[in-house]
């Protein structure tokens, strides 16, 4: 078979990321390999964004810059997936008449067949149905792992919530769990193929399992905790409204479970989160936090955040910066409110302006940021276990020529960046877990040395250098 070459542009969240990876593998058995040059491709997929306009508009001035290769490679096949493509259906033909394939965000399992179509026939295929089912699926042994140490696994599809800032309900349709089993084995191939830590992905990972009456979600942790080989467990998203207390005891009992959480919670007032429809309060999200706390003291915590929903006041405002003083996130990410024609909030009155939406952004993003440094400083003297993800290569001043700097995360999600120690025989430690002392912080990131004289694969096994 004559290999063809496919570039996958990835816009969006976790989810895209795994859907990417799904749709390389499904698409080899056709005699694609994916390459790093839109311009090598034979095929091209967009895997879009919605969940704010800006994620939108990256999604169509990427095609739009697809337009003249299109031109000069009229064999040059370009499908548009993902939640634009969900949210649009047809209608991406009008503002991008160049596509040739509209796949949603539950047809990924039919892209091959949409592919041979437009192979054979080159006629313009959509397809976004919806099912209730969830599209079973997983990633051939041979393909899992692609050489990463760290790697998502999506656990359900779907979200049956409907805050009302929110696309995610209409474009990835209701709530649906992977069977335990199916997940499991998944990551023990990723494991064998070199995997050490996944993230566990769902839109709200607390109710998984609960409507097709499978195991919870403590109990799908702990089966994943028992995988040989695996060292690290993180998940993401916990929605406040239903974290049980049976998932916040599995942070004491499960040893490969990251003490770090990430536990979204939009807005410090009450009034702003009654309208959100979050179904939960300040107060309901405190005490949650606070149970965390004392089964796990130094768990990380970070938190999505969104300024100027419509109707927020000042006032409002000023309860979320006080929320952020309360919690101390260890980080944020913060988002100021856009219109989606989807979700209801795009109805309400009160819009704020956008200048002041932006002030607020700033003026939030400024105090998080002291937290931050704080956070990240306290570390300096310890020494964290870190998880060796990357490698890359930085002339260094005062050094001759090139270093290597390796990378990894310490438990909490922090970034440690650290160079060969002298006198150490160079080994790989890609995928190992070391001990580093931190030496300097910053806002975004760790410096450190390693005190760990061999990678050991153990947890809590090394040895120390003098
Ligand atoms: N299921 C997750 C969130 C997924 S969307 C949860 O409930 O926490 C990721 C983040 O995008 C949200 O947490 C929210 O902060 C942000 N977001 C979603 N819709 C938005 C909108 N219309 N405008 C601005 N930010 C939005
Ligand atoms: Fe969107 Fe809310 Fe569902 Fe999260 S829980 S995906 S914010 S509707
Ligand atoms: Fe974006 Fe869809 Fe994820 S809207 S955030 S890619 S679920």
């Amino acid at each position: 078979m004559k290999t063809k070459y496919l570039y996958i542009n990835t816009i969006g969240c976790q989810m895209n990321v795994y859907d990417s990876e799904r749709i390389a593998a499904l698409m080899t058995p056709l005699g694609y390999r994916l390459t790093d040059s839109v311009r090598a491709a034979d095929l091209v997929v967009v895997n879009t964004c919605t969940i704010r306009e800006k994620a939108e508009q990256k999604a169509f001035s990427f095609l739009g810059r697809l337009a003249d290769l299109k031109r000069k490679k009229p064999s040059l096949i370009i499908a548009v997936g993902g939640c634009v493509a969900q949210q649009e259906g047809r209608q991406i033909f009008k503002r991008v008449p160049f596509a040739d394939v509209v796949f949603g965000t539950h047809a990924v399992g039919r892209l091959p067949r949409m592919v041979e179509r437009v192979e054979s026939r080159r006629c313009r295929v959509t397809d976004v149905e919806m099912t209730a089912e969830i599209d079973e699926f997983e990633l051939p042994d041979g393909f899992a792992g692609n050489g990463e140490v760290s790697r998502f696994v999506t656990i359900m599809q779907g979200c049956d919530n409907f805050c009302t800032y929110c696309v995610v309900p209409y474009v990835r349709g209701r709530e649906a769990s992977r069977r335990p089993e199916r997940i499991v084995a998944e990551i023990r191939s990723l494991v064998r193929n070199g995997v050490r830590e996944v993230t566990l992905l769902g839109q709200n990972v607390n109710s998984y399992g609960k409507k097709e009456g499978l195991c919870s979600f403590a109990e799908l942790l702990e089966q994943v905790n028992a995988i040989d080989g695996l060292y690290r467990i993180r998940f993401t998203t916990s929605h406040p409204k239903d974290l049980s207390p049976e998932l916040t005891r599995t942070f004491g009992e499960l040893e490969k479970l990251c003490h770090h959480i990430h536990l979204p919670v939009q807005s410090g007032s009450d009034r702003v989160l009654k309208r959100m429809n979050r179904k939960y309060t300040r107060a309901h999200y405190l005490d949650r936090l606070d149970r965390l706390r004392q089964v796990c003291p130094d768990i990380a915590v970070t938190s999505d955040m969104i300024v100027g929903f419509p109707g927020e006041s000042r006032r409002d405002f000023e309860e979320t910066l006080d929320l952020i003083r309360t919690v101390e996130y260890d980080g944020l990410f913060a988002f100021k409110y856009s219109d989606r024609p989807l979700a209801p909030a795009s109805k309400f009155s009160d819009k704020v302006p956008e200048p002041e939406q932006n002030d607020r952004l700033q003026t939030l993003l400024a105090l998080q940021e002291a937290y931050t440094l704080r956070k990240n400083r306290a570390l300096i003297g310890t020494r964290p276990r870190v998880l060796v993800d990357g490698l890359s290569r930085r002339s260094d001043a005062g050094m001759a020529g090139e270093v290597r700097q390796w990378r990894g995360r310490t438990d909490g999600n922090k970034i440690v960046n650290f160079v060969w120690p002298e006198g150490v025989p160079e080994q790989d430690w890609m995928g190992h877990q070391i001990r580093v002392e931190i030496e300097e912080a910053f806002t975004h990131s760790l410096r450190g040395r390693p005190v760990t004289d061999k990678p050991s694969s153990l947890k809590g096994e090394e040895s120390y250098a003098a």
